[in-house]
């Protein structure tokens, strides 16, 4: 018995709020297989795409499943996992949530779902522990639930879905150099100021609340970040330019997608967001810098 999956790419911080929003993109990501084997344990078989570690103690999606299945009984059987890499490692979207949630939302199908998608959540931040040092769930909890997603609390864990308005688009783009979350996490401050603080949590609250009452203008004003974006953007080769662009050719918003270095807009309808691509990778092509670029509805 097998299943095969689309491991979504997802968008972490959206500006204003770092480690606890993040958003689900419908047409970017990875693909899956997971089997069961007459072998116990957990084995990664395959990996096309990428270069990484396919001892299961070293492997995202290996530890975040060994997470899962040391809370139930003992199995008389195993599973295979076969990875389909598309999201580069150090891109900014979620390459090693996309693994870490494809792998426990798989074998969680295999087992007639003992848990439900929030619950997998706790499983798949083993996966992010691994590969950045922090076990954060802002890219792992829109993998698994799609939509947005709100971490309230890491402890106890509470994550909130949010449905995306209709008309809500996101451009990706992303700058051809990988930037470790490791690194982009060793820049920041442990320290914000009060200040900093009220302007921050004043906007994830905005951003919420556009997203409930579909106020696209209030999504915008909201995707502001004054405590991480002004650290990391200095990593990231013409962020400045980029984010000017994106606002120019009408994005509601425009900052860092996750660590970086991809950089995100968002905007209502397709039209725009297929402006602004074009826009952006008019920056790029400029100054003659390999990119991707996504645009996606949110899901
Ligand atoms: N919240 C995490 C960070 C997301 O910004 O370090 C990493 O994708």
């Amino acid at each position: 018995m097998e299943i095969k999956l689309f491991c979504p790419a997802t968008i972490a911080n959206l500006s204003c709020g770092f480690d606890v929003l993040g958003l689900c993109l419908d047409n970017a990501g990875d693909e899956m297989i997971v089997r069961k084997s007459d072998q116990k344990g957990v084995r990664i078989t395959k990996i096309v795409g990428a270069d990484l570690p396919l001892e299961t103690e070293k492997n995202v999606s290996g530890v975040a499943a060994l997470a899962m299945l040391a809370t139930l009984d003992e199995l008389d059987f195993g599973f295979e996992i076969e990875i389909y890499k598309h999201i580069k490692a150090g891109s900014g979207i979620g390459s090693s949530a996309a693994s870490s949630a494809g792998a426990v939302f798989g074998i969680n199908e295999l087992l007639g779902r003992p848990y439900s998608r929030k619950d997998l959540v706790q499983f798949a931040m083993q996966g992010e522990k691994l590969a950045s040092g922090n076990a954060h769930a802002d890219n792992v909890a829109p993998a698994l639930l799609g939509g947005f997603t709100l971490v309230r609390s890491y402890a106890p864990l509470d994550i909130i879905r949010i449905d995306s308005p209709e008309e809500l688009f996101a451009t990706v783009v992303h700058p051809q150099i990988e930037l470790k979350t490791s690194d982009a996490r060793s820049v920041l401050k442990q320290n914000v100021s009060l200040k900093s603080a009220i302007t921050q949590w004043g906007n994830v609250g905005g951003l919420v609340a556009g997203l409930y009452t579909k106020d696209y203008e209030l999504i915008g004003r909201s995707l502001h970040d004054e405590i991480v974006e002004p650290l990391r953007s200095v990593l990231i080769p013409g962020f400045d330019q980029i984010k000017k662009t994106a606002y120019e050719n009408g994005a509601l918003g425009s900052g860092i997608s996750g660590s970086g270095p991809s950089i995100f807009a968002l905007s209502k309808g397709k039209e725009t967001a297929d402006q602004i691509a074009k826009a952006m990778s008019d920056v790029y092509e400029k100054m003659n810098l390999p990119y991707e670029i996504h645009v996606s509805k949110i899901n």
